[in-house]
């Protein structure tokens, strides 16, 4: 398989470029999906440069190894971005010189029936990144009550029917446990008006995506320890494909970008502003026209980049 054919990379040169401030370095992919920015990457370092990379995928992790069989100055690790502390520690490094997310999932994981991520084909409803760990989207949902299932969907799908929808599903379980995406797609379209039920199918789906995934507190974990493992001068990069993720992103850097403005009387921080980085990225970027011509996937990413200081 080709790399365009696991996964087409969204803004790599510009996230690349970023990144990268010493070739001699050592830096942290935690999103390697399809290998397309790692491979990116490693033609912008010299002999000396060095890669860590992440993914919790076994396609993306097999597909890789092959993929970078013969390059010496990679290490491909089956874990989650968020312990990154974790890993470097257990690889003696102290500090790298940049770290990049392109989060979400590849156009594999999406296109692919058995990885259950997309409402256009019947399989499990699990919607795990990691398929040995964790519980599978169905177990949970079976257990749940419409006010949860609403809460999820209305938080992290910022869906307008969420608890019409949630209704729908509490009603469906209670008379049988649901499994398949099938299932899901049946439900939702009892209570969804035709022309809309693509796009609330998909934030169905992302929304339960979001919380099994545990996604925004991955990417909490990773931004809150990353800020001490990168060495001044070095830069994160974060590439996001919704709203969730990049306020989370856009926040954590304007927190760390700025002064403590705290004039009280206690002398104590309240406003948790720490100088810490410098925002590279005033406005978020976006792809072109162009870009998002050639792969629909791009419409939604947003890059956000920052220099530890
Ligand atoms: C959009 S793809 C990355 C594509 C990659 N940049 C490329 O050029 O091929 C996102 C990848 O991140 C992985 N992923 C998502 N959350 C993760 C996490 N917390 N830890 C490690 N990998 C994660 C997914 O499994 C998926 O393979």
């Amino acid at each position: 398989m080709q790399t365009n054919e696991f996964h087409k990379p969204v803004l790599l040169e510009i996230a690349v470029d970023f990144l990268i401030t010493d070739p001699n370095g050592i830096y942290f992919d935690g999103t390697l999906g399809g290998g397309g920015y790692s491979d990116f990457i490693l033609k912008k370092l010299s002999r000396e440069g060095r890669l860590i990379a992440t993914d919790l995928n076994d396609a993306a992790i097999s597909f890789c190894k092959e993929k970078f069989r013969n390059e010496q100055r990679i290490k491909i690790l089956k874990d989650n971005f968020k312990n990154i502390k974790k890993i470097l520690e257990s690889m003696n490094i102290s500090k790298i010189n940049g770290a990049v997310l392109d989060l979400g999932i590849s156009s594999y994981q999406i296109d692919t029936a058995d990885e259950g991520f997309s409402y256009r084909f019947e399989s499990d409803f699990d919607l795990r990144f990691n398929k040995s760990e964790g519980v599978p989207a169905y177990e949970l949902l079976n257990q749940m009550e419409a006010d949860e299932i609403g809460e999820i969907l209305k938080v992290y799908g910022e869906e307008k029917f969420a608890y019409k929808i949630a209704r729908e599903i509490e009603n469906q379980i209670k008379k049988r446990k649901i499994k398949t995406t099938k299932e899901i797609v049946d439900i939702v379209s009892k209570v969804t008006p035709k022309h809309k039920l693509n796009d609330t199918l998909s934030r169905v789906f992302q929304a339960f995506r979001i919380y099994v995934n545990d996604e925004l507190e991955n990417l909490k974990q990773f931004l809150n320890d990353v800020i001490d493992l990168i060495q001044s001068g070095g830069r994160i990069v974060v590439i996001s494909y919704h709203s969730l993720e990049d306020r989370i992103v856009k926040e954590f850097i304007k927190k760390n970008s700025q002064e403590c403005n705290c004039y009280n009387e206690t002398g104590k921080c309240i406003c948790g502003n720490q100088l810490r980085l410098k925002r590279l990225t005033k406005k978020v970027i976006v792809p072109d026209e162009q870009e998002i011509k050639l792969n629909s996937r791009a419409r939604s990413a947003k890059l956000r980049a920052a220099e530890v200081l």
